[in-house]
């Protein structure tokens, strides 16, 4: 029998080798001492936590508050099912986007207009494709043998859009065109498509409309199917979506508001405000990795709990992964909070495991408070390193030689995280070997 001798828990006084970084949230390490946490500045940073742990208000909301103070120039878009960052940072000029028309000031609402968003697009057609795909996609996800009929609902809904841009002047508002579509008949509707050359080969292959014989066109059956899809999404458009403003993503990337745009994810409306949600954060994606750089000042992502989109069984891809490993050269930051690990899933295209787990490479500063799942406590140990750790064993025999077995271990091992307290985290800030912290929070 052999005697193991546990290995001896030597402290060594080690630099913690933390850059500078901007601002400083005050926190205590193990041994008593206070130190500064530093906010890095342009590094993404992914949190991980269960419920109530302080992801967002020991980390994320002490570290936007100290990137926004250093950086006057650089944007900040939040999303959140609260309101904690609405309260700690909204200003006059600034935009919310919310279902709920009731819940912020009328002069912070953000009221769009899909008509005025396609104009200002570089590319008209592909903004109007880009814009019924996400409206259509929830149905398409799940269409089986419907998907034809839906098909071609969408490609209804682009050629209503086509005919407003191109053959009228006005930034017809959302209100008036999902009113005017909501109770136009099917003639009434294919007569209006008709108007725009481009979109009769659909009307006459889809729905058997001859342009020259109007006045007696009895709608098909598939076209009545194909009404029934269209008026779906029809439906979607509610509350602040379905409103008279002018506001467009374009024009808060282009500086015409404050510098905050706020997402507002409310999770009893959630149906009807995820699609609209996922097209904007994704149009801000694409214009701000855009080569032409019509973005150029540096912007600030604060998703907290972005992965709560993904609801239902829908995944909310727009692009978030992408935007962590290549938005950097853009000056891109993101501070990403999550629950588990297995939620960021939903943030990939189809659930994709693979493009979830690639995309956290781009996320080179880890802060891990306490983990609830097994997949998140295992992955956190993957990303905190593993050390070799010698066990000496005694023989019995006292002629015999100890024996030393050297066995590779996480450096944080499940006990660590999972007796974590609230506030309390494991850091790793790039190369760094993960250091655990106690953060100090002013409630005040
Ligand atoms: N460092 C800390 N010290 C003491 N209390 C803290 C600390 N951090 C957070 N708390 C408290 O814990 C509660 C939860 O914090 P927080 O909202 O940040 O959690 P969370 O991880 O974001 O939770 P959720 O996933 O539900 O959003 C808050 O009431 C907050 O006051
Ligand atoms: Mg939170």
């Amino acid at each position: 029998m052999l005697y193991e001798i546990p290995p001896l828990h030597i402290t060594k006084e080690q630099s913690i080798g933390w850059e500078c970084g901007v601002g400083r949230i005050p926190a205590r390490l193990p041994n008593g001492n206070m130190i500064g946490l530093p906010v890095p500045e342009s590094e993404n940073v992914l949190t991980v936590g269960v419920t109530g742990t302080g992801k967002t208000r020991s980390y994320t909301l002490p570290a936007a508050k100290a990137l926004l103070n250093a950086k006057p120039q650089m944007k900040a878009v939040f999303f959140e099912t609260k309101r904690t960052f609405l309260d700690a940072f909204m200003q006059s000029g600034d935009k919310v986007i919310v279902f709920d028309p009731s819940v912020v000031p009328p002069n912070n609402l953000f009221r769009w207009c899909l008509i005025k968003e396609i104009r200002q697009a570089r590319d008209q057609e592909a903004e109007m494709r880009q814009i019924a795909e996400v409206l259509f996609g929830d149905l398409l996800s799940d269409a089986e043998n419907n998907r034809a009929w839906i098909e071609s609902a969408r490609n209804t809904f682009i050629a209503v859009l086509r005919t407003i841009v191109d053959l009228y002047p006005d930034n017809t508002s959302n209100h008036d065109l999902i009113n005017a579509l909501r109770s136009m008949k099917v003639n009434e509707l294919f007569a209006y498509l008709s108007r725009h050359p481009r979109n009769r080969s659909l009307l006459s292959k889809d729905f058997g409309y001859d342009v020259d014989k109007k006045d007696t066109y009895t709608p098909t059956r598939r076209a009545t199917d194909v009404m029934f899809f269209f008026n779906t999404v029809l439906e979607k458009f509610g509350g602040s979506f379905e409103s008279e403003g002018r506001d467009t993503i374009h024009d808060y990337l282009h500086g015409a508001y404050g510098r905050n745009l706020f997402l507002l994810h409310d999770l009893t409306a959630s149906e009807s405000s995820r699609p609209f949600i996922v097209y904007f954060l994704k149009k801000i994606k694409d214009e701000k990795l855009c080569l032409s750089g019509a973005v150029k000042e540096p912007m600030l992502w604060c998703m907290d709990e972005a992965d709560k989109l993904a609801d239902g069984g829908r995944s909310a891809d727009f692009g978030l992964f992408q935007a962590a490993t290549l938005g950097r050269e853009q000056a891109l930051q993101i501070l990403l909070t999550t629950q588990s690990v297995e939620h960021l899933f939903g943030l990939a295209p189809g659930f994709n495991e693979h493009i979830a787990k690639g995309g956290l490479a781009g996320f080179p500063v880890v802060i891990s408070f306490r983990p609830g799942d097994a997949s998140t406590i295992s992955m956190l140990q993957t990303l905190f390193g593993s050390a070799r750790h010698d066990i000496t064993a005694m023989p019995l025999s006292r002629y015999d030689h100890p024996t030393v077995k050297s066995d590779l271990e996480p450096i944080v091992s499940e006990a660590d995280l999972t007796s974590l307290k609230t506030g309390e985290a494991y850091i790793k800030f790039k190369s760094n070997a993960p250091q655990k912290v106690s953060i100090l929070i002013n409630e005040s």
